[in-house]
């Protein structure tokens, strides 16, 4: 299963050296996680841009090598380590210059061990990514790369941060300690740089933060923000919500606004209120089922999506079940499906009642065949239809390109079309996680 939370695989090339061509600095900036971590590293690549540096793809060729990482799950830890041996053999053979290590990990107790063990240049958490501005040798620093300032500027499709933080202090998540408490951004900050991004060229704005609809500031809440943006970019999402806050008011504007892609991503966790009230998630089963049917009859061709822990300590046997009536319940479009995984400064790391892993495997496995059961169904319901399509990433070698439809599906669509266009197209047959279009002549 794919997921909003997983670092894009990486293969660590060993092919010879090689400089930019105008002989300039070079750096690699790679990217583990959440969307918030993709925006971040936008705003460094502007910091290591300004300073001089040409971007390179491959480790072998960056003389500074910037890890972004996430600190999620366990074998985000691991899949960064695996990096890190990678690019101390590089530094060893001359190739890689300094290695910095960022994000989630950065601001992790764990960092001091990964520095001293590989050999880490510089450590940043998620609240001082502007100090890496001095550290490639950029005057100013805290001023000039605070979260105000657009990080995907004349992109066709670019994110937005509209808060940082998070208030909530769910028993698995290791989010608040590393990212702090919720700060909210002002309304007129963030309109100012969506009204900018769209006379950049930017045809597509993602609202960003942890828990998007908590977002509050001077009187006005995410709705009016939402609406706000709506008005000015002509096509908008936003992720992450929480259930607590998601208003009737935000889920028919979903419905009732043209410019608002139909689709929403709210994460469940668990069906089982027992299991819900040990995660601290603030809210019954029953309330999120009652969401969803507001969401579902403002927005009848819409998707939803939800994120789903398995084999938290205590899960058991009759929550697992509880989790599988919901999932059918609300007919999920997709799910990201976690297994627990504990995460040191949890509360959720002390708790006892661990879950064998042979019991988290058969449980994540029935939770994901009941949520692509449901999506194939759902999907194969758009078979016929014609629809319009925004390019994301534009076709490889097969001549596929990959978009999205109104209603928030993936599209694998027959086009030449860049990304940020939109196109024509019937959908010809359907996937549990795609849809598969032909042009229309
Ligand atoms: N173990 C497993 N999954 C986790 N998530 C967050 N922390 C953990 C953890 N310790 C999942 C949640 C969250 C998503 C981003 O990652 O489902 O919504
Ligand atoms: Fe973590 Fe819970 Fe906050 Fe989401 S709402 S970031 S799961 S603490």
């Amino acid at each position: 299963m794919s997921s909003t939370t997983q670092a894009t695989p990486i293969p660590l090339s060993r092919k010879p050296a090689g400089r930019s061509a105008s002989g300039a600095k070079t750096a690699c900036i790679r990217t583990f996680g959440c969307q918030m971590n993709v925006h971040d590293s936008d705003r460094m690549r502007r910091m290591i841009q300004d300073a001089g540096y040409a971007e390179v793809q491959r480790y072998e060729d960056a003389d500074l090598v910037i890890l972004n990482t996430c600190y999620v799950r366990e074998n985000a830890v691991d899949r960064v380590k695996g990096h890190l041996g990678e690019l101390n053999r590089l530094r060893r053979e001359g190739r890689v210059k300094k290695v910095a290590l960022t994000g989630c990990i950065g601001a992790a107790e764990e960092s001091a061990a990964l520095q001293r063990t590989y050999d880490i240049d510089l450590v940043l958490g998620t609240h001082n990514t502007y100090e890496l501005a001095e550290f490639v040798g950029l005057p100013t620093m805290r001023e000039t790369y605070t979260p105000e300032l657009p990080g995907t500027e004349g992109e066709h499709n670019a994110f937005v941060t509209i808060m940082t933080g998070c208030n909530y202090q769910c028993s698995y998540c290791i989010v608040p300690s590393v990212r702090g408490r919720m700060i909210c951004r002002p309304m007129e900050s963030v309109t100012r740089e969506v009204k900018n991004l769209v006379a950049g060229g930017t045809g597509y704005v993602t609202l960003l933060g942890q828990t998007v609809d908590a977002w509050r500031h001077e009187g006005r809440r995410f709705c009016d923000l939402l609406e706000a943006v709506s008005e000015i970019a002509p096509r908008v999402w936003f992720t992450t919500s929480h259930p607590s806050n998601m208003e009737e008011r935000t889920l028919r504007a979903i419905g009732e606004r043209d410019t608002i892609v139909k689709r929403l991503h709210l994460p469940v966790q668990s069906g089982s209120d027992r299991m819900l009230k040990v995660m601290h998630r603030g809210y019954k089963a029953e309330r999120y089922r009652r969401k969803i049917e507001v969401f579902r009859e403002a927005t009848p061709d819409g998707t939803l999506s939800t994120d789903i822990i398995v084999g938290h300590p205590g899960e058991t046997e009759e929550d697992h079940e509880q989790t599988l009536r919901l999932v059918e319940d609300c007919a999920f479009d997709s799910a990201y499906i976690f297994k627990f995984s504990p995460r040191r400064g949890t509360e959720a790391a002390t708790l006892p009642g661990t879950v064998p892993d042979a019991v988290v495997q058969r449980r994540f496995l029935e939770v994901l065949r009941q949520v692509e059961q449901n999506a194939f169904l759902r999907n194969q319901r758009k078979v016929g239809e014609v629809e319009e399509i925004y390019i994301r990433h534009g076709s490889t070698e097969d001549g596929k390109a990959i978009g999205e439809t109104w209603s928030g599906h993936a599209v694998h669509v027959n086009t030449g079309a860049a990304p940020g266009n939109y196109v024509k197209a019937r959908i010809e047959s359907a996937g549990p996680h795609v849809l598969y279009a032909r042009i229309m002549n």
